[in-house]
């Protein structure tokens, strides 16, 4: 079937090209002129693994184009997924970019399809959509249905191909039809994933609940770290010995510098606005939102201390930008707060990541020096903060740091380095729930 998909960032181009890998003829509308070049010619504007071999393979099903009326005409299923930022000010998601492109696709429609939201969108938007739609276009019988998908960013594909679960918001046999067939390839032996058909409003909570019970999960991770600190215990351990049970599971269960990207700070910020406005304040939210920036604050004050409490003109190597690994995406990540603190108490910062430089460099303070693998951050460095769990630092022996660096610090927010080895080698080295 043809689909057409509103916006070629992180949501919509790797829903395209899996949707062409399912077998559907799918035209990608991207407005952003460089954007678009780069996906024409067939180079990713986003580091997402495998993407660009996907898009590759399923080329011929897919196109990029600047004219959403192209994209639209013969698609049963236009799907919208632009961005909802955060709007300035009061922790809303702006959501003018969705009601903007659901109105150029209705006005753009020659015969009667269904307008699905993939972008992250508050309770009760897929209704606001019904109404634009109508009124734009009373001529035709368009329908609205709410699609929000789980991806992880660096897990993308896989999480789209192999889904855990589908959920459909809509109000009609017709939309349900319509999304059944979009999925058929994910709904049907092997994989065999169950399709959630609910309404409007439970679908796009749906979004915001699975998100903000994932915030939370990892949240309380990080305070059982803090608490395993003060008496002795380890967080691994503590994070294995629950998730043996069933009820919780061992995912999400990996303490560390606290949670940043796209998603989760915005999606725990917009519920607690609608929880509140809907007059069903959700304190739990509240509480992971409050607790995971102090979180994120208090970083620099742990290597700050690991350091004997002053860390002016020493030289901190910093291990990992972006907000996890396997992704370049800078957005809420624990890095920024961390290294603007250090810079502003006169540390020299000597910085590395495998994805992220680019976008972090308009992020970070001017003073950093930006360096072109691990080890040359680690030279001369008085201390290591490791912030992002790329494995390539794994790799790394300790041998190899113990000659690069000047220090034996290493502050590892992400438990991720061999610490035996290190210890056993001469450093001093303080992890996340290490009692
Ligand atoms: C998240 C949701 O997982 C995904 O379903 C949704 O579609 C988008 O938001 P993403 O933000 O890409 O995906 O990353 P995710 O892997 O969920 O990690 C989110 C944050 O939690 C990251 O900062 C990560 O470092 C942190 N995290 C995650 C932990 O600190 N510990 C963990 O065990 C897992």
């Amino acid at each position: 079937m043809r689909i057409a998909m509103i916006g070629g960032g992180y949501v919509g181009l790797v829903s395209g090209a899996c949707f062409a890998a399912f077998g559907h003829e799918v035209a990608i509308v991207e407005a952003d002129a460089a954007r678009l070049a780069a996906l024409r010619a067939r180079r990713m504007p986003i580091y997402e693994p495998g993407l660009a071999e996907l898009v590759a393979e399923h080329d011929a099903r897919l196109r990029f184009t600047a004219s959403l009326a192209e994209a639209v005409a013969g698609a049963e299923a236009v799907f919208i997924a632009v961005g909802t930022p955060t709007r300035r000010g009061d922790g809303h998601a702006d959501l003018s970019y969705v009601f903007a492109a659901a109105e150029q696709v209705a006005r753009a429609l020659t015969a009667p399809t269904v307008i699905v939201t993939k972008s992250t969108v508050p309770v009760g938007t897929g209704r606001r959509i019904a109404r634009i739609v109508a009124e734009a276009r009373p001529d035709l019988a368009i329908e609205v249905a709410s699609n929000p998908e789980f991806l992880r960013e660096g897990n993308a594909i896989a999480d789209f191909m192999h889904p855990d679960r589908v959920v459909v918001g809509c109000e009609s046999a017709r939309a349900r039809e319509v999304l059944a067939r979009v999925y058929a390839a994910v709904a049907t032996p092997p994989l065999s994933a169950p399709v959630l058909f609910t309404r409007l409003e439970t679908a796009e909570l749906i979004k915001y609940a699975a998100n903000a019970f994932l915030a939370m999960k990892v949240t309380f991770i990080n305070e059982m770290a803090d608490l395993a600190e003060r008496v002795g215990a380890d967080v691994g351990e503590i994070a294995h010995g629950i998730g043996l049970d069933a009820r919780i599971g061992p995912r999400f269960l990996q303490a560390g510098p606290g949670f940043g990207g796209s998603c989760f700070p915005k999606d725990t910020l917009a519920l607690v606005r609608i929880a509140q406005e809907a007059g069903a304040p959700t304190r739990l939210i509240e509480t992971v939102v409050a607790v995971n920036d102090a979180r994120k604050a208090a970083n620099a004050a742990r290597v700050i201390a690991a350091m004997g409490g002053d860390v002016r003109g020493k030289t901190i190597a910093v291990w990992g930008l972006t907000f996890k690994a396997e992704t370049d995406d800078m957005r809420d990540s624990p890095a920024i707060p961390l290294v603007a603190r250090l810079d502003g108490d006169g540390a020299r910062l000597r910085v590395f990541d495998p994805q992220g430089m680019e976008q972090a460099r308009p992020l970070l303070p001017g003073r950093i020096e930006w360096c072109d693998d691990a080890l040359a951050a680690a030279r001369g460095a008085d201390a290591l903060v490791v912030v992002t769990e790329w494995k390539q630092f794994r790799d790394i022996s300790a041998a190899a740091l113990l000659a690069a660096m000047a220090g034996r610090v290493v502050v590892d927010l992400r438990n991720l380095l061999d610490e035996a080895a290190l210890l056993e080698a001469g450093f001093a080295v303080v992890g996340i729930g290490k009692g």
